[in-house]
């Protein structure tokens, strides 16, 4: 039998992501619709191991629906690291008996969660709430598709400049670990190539594709690059290529915090909202220590462990694609 659940907290961690307020919003009034109540932890771990945990009702999260960023705030928590950090939020939790948790975050968010509940036996759901899109089991994470369109936008500006001077641009999504965001920002936008983590290019390839274009009598050029693509930073790829092509007017370009923040595409609002819905009522039914995403344009639960530490493939169809389609 699963334990009953009354009083829910929800929170998100790590980097902030478009839709997770819509997040929010959904977890709050399913769980009111279940006559359960909810708790709002600020900041993350952080305001969980300060007790910064307040009670939201269905009018709190009124008006956030297209919102970017998080009403509760997020954080990274170096306290939560530790076994004492993690006995001070257990604790806060037990202070306000909350017993069940929903996290909205990346991986570092959902890695937290599983260590805690195995800790302290607190049932928790994580919501796949991250730009990078680099969770597994779920086909999108929330704020992916808001963050590819900024993209895009940029870089679609940068082309009418690129075109106009001829030349050629090396422009920066984000992605540390993912090369998500660069892959579909370039399928998108009509750029050549992109430089990802996952799938090393070497600038000699990179070299060869660029004298194809200028073959081709293509005047001017855009190269995605992810931020942790690992030929370097990407102005020391635009410096490497640079002095290796001297027919074009290399330029870089970072897009950076932009595509963090603004209001959430209709898709990471579906998202979001179905999301957050499924956390709840999948709480009641006795769901823990799971994920929950959307695969198929189904709702699915996923083993946090798998979502975590499985990896989710980048498509090499994608990335030809995105040669093949630019020359
Ligand atoms: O995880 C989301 C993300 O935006 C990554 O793409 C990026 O590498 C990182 O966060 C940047 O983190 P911060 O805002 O802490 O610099």
């Amino acid at each position: 039998m699963a334990k009953e659940i009354n009083r829910i907290g929800v929170f998100c961690s790590g980097g902030d992501a478009p839709g997770m307020n819509a997040a929010v919003r959904a977890v709050v009034r399913t769980a009111a619709y279940h006559d359960l109540h909810t708790y709002g932890i600020y900041n993350g771990y952080e305001g969980m191991i300060n007790g910064d945990i307040h009670r939201l009702e269905t009018n709190d999260v009124g008006n956030i629906i297209h919102r970017g960023g998080t009403i509760l705030k997020t954080a990274r928590s170096e306290r939560f690291r530790t076994k004492e950090g993690r006995r001070m939020a257990h604790e806060s939790l037990m202070a306000h008996d909350i017993d069940a948790l929903v996290a909205i975050g990346g991986n570092g968010t959902l890695t937290g969660a599983n260590l805690f509940e195995k800790e302290f036996n607190i049932p928790i759901i994580g919501l796949p709430g991250t730009i990078d899109n680099d969770l597994y089991g779920t086909d999108f994470t929330i704020g992916f598709d808001t963050a590819v369109n900024t993209a895009i936008e940029a870089v679609d500006k940068i082309r009418d400049t690129a075109d106009s001077h001829n030349r050629l641009f090396f422009i920066e999504v984000m992605g540390r670990q993912s090369g998500y965001i660069a892959l579909y920002t370039a399928v998108g936008s009509g750029a050549g190539s992109v430089l990802i983590p996952e799938l090393s290019k070497d600038i000699e390839e990179l070299m060869s594709f660029l004298k194809k274009m200028l073959k081709r009598k293509r005047l001017f050029g855009l190269v995605i690059t992810a931020e942790g693509n690992e030929n370097g930073s990407t102005q020391e790829v635009a410096n490497m290529v640079s002095k290796k092509l001297t027919d074009y007017e290399v330029k870089v370009a970072v897009i950076g915090h932009l595509q963090r923040g603004g209001s959430p595409t209709a898709m990471d609002r579906m998202l979001a909202s179905r999301t957050g819905h499924a956390a709840v009522e999948g709480l009641i039914k006795g769901q823990r220590n799971v994920m929950c995403g959307v695969h198929n344009n189904k709702v699915v639960f996923i083993p946090i462990a798998d979502a975590i530490k499985k990896t989710k493939s980048i498509e090499q169809e994608l990335l030809d694609l995105a040669e093949l389609l630019s020359l």
